[in-house]
């Protein structure tokens, strides 16, 4: 996969990681970007300010340098980050649905992207469907006169199916619907939606962007001026702006990106082949297996399969939690993407505002974030944990 095969990218993934509006201070020589704190800019006459900026909620030196790296990096022209992935997400949807109209979701969707359909757009007049992402005759079938987006995860959270993105775009557009991709779980560094026929692509830079667990933060990348605009006006409208110092985590994670997400792959293989073997294991989920119904598309489109693993028990539930719980180098955790490695009960845990609905994981299903340790450390960890 090249990424360097437009015009608006000459340079590699990690080389813009690192020096996208990122060019030394010119006056101190300052090789790392100053932290801008300021919430307000001096006006040299009424209105007429230095630069682009006149107050922090609408934009701010910081905020836009990192979105110019993150546009950049997804191969898109208009970036902006926000202060959650949620928030991000809210921005997007509530940018292009009014009461009345229609979208349409993975049915194993992200818990928190559930939640704010249907228990906060939907009492507004928002109506969801869902549909399985690696069906796209089942998202067509999905959308109405009034679908407005379709929205997909790939791979999801937690189930990681694989949406064939250029197809799914094609029924999107057919429709006359917005068709954006939470690319998450790959990042940018393994797949990039917008090069593949994709409107919007969302982040929750709190994972493998930001990726050390510590930093909450969200980002829209788009090419489509219009909805950029859009952006801009509810993020400034509403405020959920990311703050200075998150931005500059953000930065500073970014830069290793791309070798990060090598380790976190190469470890994730090994972990997924590990426990295929294992006889209290019923299955393993990992886009790199071939035993992956979204193998194929997903080697047609990724660079690589992530660092993300599902693993059912043969034991159900009880021995779901107990792998949780008997990890010493697996931390018992929420979240995803970060350098260590969490394992986690998404029935219970990340997915439990899906309950009852036909977006519940499975109650065998356990969710590995799989870290850059090293690997015979995390195999011989959930080895003692599986027993
Ligand atoms: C796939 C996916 N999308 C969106 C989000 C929401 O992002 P945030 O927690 O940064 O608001 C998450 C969080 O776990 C996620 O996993």
């Amino acid at each position: 996969m090249s990424d360097r095969d437009d015009a608006r990218s000459p340079q590699g993934f990690s080389t813009r990681a690192i020096h996208v509006g990122q060019e030394p201070d010119a006056a101190s020589g300052d090789v790392i970007l100053p932290i801008h704190t300021s919430t307000t800019f001096a006006q040299d006459s009424v209105g007429e300010t230095r630069g682009d900026f006149d107050y922090s909620r609408a934009g701010n030196p910081s905020r836009a340098i990192v979105e110019q790296v993150i546009a950049s990096l997804e191969g898109g022209a208009l970036g902006r980050t926000f202060a959650s992935g949620m928030a991000a997400t809210d921005t997007a949807l509530r940018s292009l649905v009014r009461p009345g109209d229609h979208i349409v979701i993975p049915n194993d969707v992200y818990g928190g992207t559930f939640r704010l359909l249907d228990k906060v757009l939907a009492p507004w007049g928002v109506e969801y469907s869902l549909a399985s992402v690696d069906d796209t005759d089942a998202i067509a079938a999905a959308m109405t006169p009034k679908t407005k987006v379709v929205w997909i995860e790939t791979p999801t959270n937690p189930l990681l199916n694989v949406a064939d993105i250029p197809a799914v775009a094609e029924v999107a557009h057919a429709g006359g619907a917005t068709l954006i991709v939470d690319n998450t779980f790959a990042s940018p560094y393994l797949q990039q939606p917008l090069r593949l026929g994709a409107d919007v692509v969302m982040h929750s830079t709190t994972k493998y962007l930001g990726g050390h667990s510590d930093v909450i933060g969200g980002a829209l990348v788009t090419n489509n001026p219009e909805l950029d605009e859009d952006f801009g006006f509810l993020q400034k409208s509403t405020g959920a702006v990311p703050g200075p110092f998150d931005l500059y985590l953000l930065l500073r994670g970014m830069k290793t990106l791309a070798v990060r997400m090598e380790q976190h792959c190469s470890n994730a293989e090994a972990v997924a082949d590990m426990l295929e073997d294992h006889d209290a294991v019923a299955s393993v989920i990992y886009p790199g297996l071939h035993s992956h119904p979204g193998h194929d598309v997903a080697t047609k489109q990724m660079r690589r399969y992530g660092g993300m693993v599902g693993v059912r028990l043969k034991g159900g539930r009880d021995a779901a939690i107990a792998l949780c719980e008997r990890t010493k180098v697996f931390t018992l955790a929420e979240s995803l993407g970060g350098v260590e490695s969490l394992i986690e009960h998404p029935a219970i845990m990340t997915h439990a505002s899906a309950a009852g609905s036909t977006a519940a994981p499975p109650d065998d299903l356990v969710r590995i974030s799989v870290g850059i340790e090293d690997v015979e450390d995390l195999l011989a960890d959930l080895l003692q944990a599986l027993g």
